[in-house]
């Protein structure tokens, strides 16, 4: 493997996703073709219904393409078992959502354990992972609230938390700052930021908001489910 292939850890050739609705075919995106290198921190831009979740969803391995080939951190995710995809999803990627998807009955310590204790973790060796990123977030005096009980910016940080306990390669960002308030979006801004300096994690974020566009080193345009601009 040469240099340049073995730094590729997103690629994507023809890359399709295609939703049947009754007779008719509905394009989520269509053959996409796409290298990004370990260490970019991508910011992916399009108008709502553009394709940007349909990307980052098959990018998480959470969905499959109708077509095409996808190679993520070297896991061959369209011909992929859902065993291999289910480890895949806990090993290599870590998302984060615009609406937080926290576990209601979970308090904010549980959620973030969670997803180690689901790959098979002790809770001995989870619990002080999960306090240090807790405490890295400063949401660490709220580990036993409920998410009803945090604001909207310590959801996502707990979110944030959760996303990062198996020490993703990869951190997949769906709007993240879509439900915050302009202070509370930069704060996880600069949080995705600092994850890709200072940690050196492959980290795309689809926004709407402009707060991501100076910290970009990959910009990425989709349209109708295709890509109109990569620089
Ligand atoms: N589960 C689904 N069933 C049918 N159509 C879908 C589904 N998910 C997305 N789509 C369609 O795919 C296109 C891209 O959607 P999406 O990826 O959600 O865009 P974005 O995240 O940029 O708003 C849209 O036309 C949307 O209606
Ligand atoms: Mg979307």
């Amino acid at each position: 493997m040469t240099d340049e292939s073995s730094r590729t850890v997103i690629s994507a050739k023809g890359l399709t996703r295609t939703y049947q609705l009754g007779d008719s075919e509905v394009i989520g995106i269509s053959q996409i073709d796409l290298d990004i290198a370990a260490g970019e921190l991508v910011v992916l831009k399009g108008n709502s219904g553009s394709g940007k979740s349909t990307l980052l969803s098959l990018l998480a391995g959470l969905d499959r393409p109708t077509g095409g080939e996808l190679m993520v951190a070297r896991h061959d995710l369209n011909h992929a078992s859902d065993i291999q995809l289910t480890q895949f999803r806990r090993q290599v990627v870590g998302m984060v959502f615009q609406s937080f998807n926290l576990l209601p009955t979970l308090n904010a310590l549980e959620n973030v354990c969670l997803p180690a204790l689901l790959a098979g973790k002790s809770l001995v060796e989870t619990r002080p992972k999960a306090m240090e990123l807790l405490r890295w977030l400063e949401i660490e005096d709220r580990l036993h609230h409920l998410p009803a009980q945090l604001s909207g910016g310590e959801m996502q940080r707990t979110a944030i938390a959760r996303a990062l306990i198996n020490d993703p390669a990869i951190i997949l960002a769906d709007e993240p700052t879509g439900n915050l308030d302009s202070r509370n979006g930069q704060i996880v801004m600069d949080l995705l930021a600092e994850l890709n300096r200072k940690w050196n994690r492959t980290v795309l974020i689809a926004t709407h908001s402009t707060l991501a566009d100076q910290m970009a080193s990959v910009r990425m345009g989709l349209k109708d489910g295709m890509i109109t601009s990569f620089a």
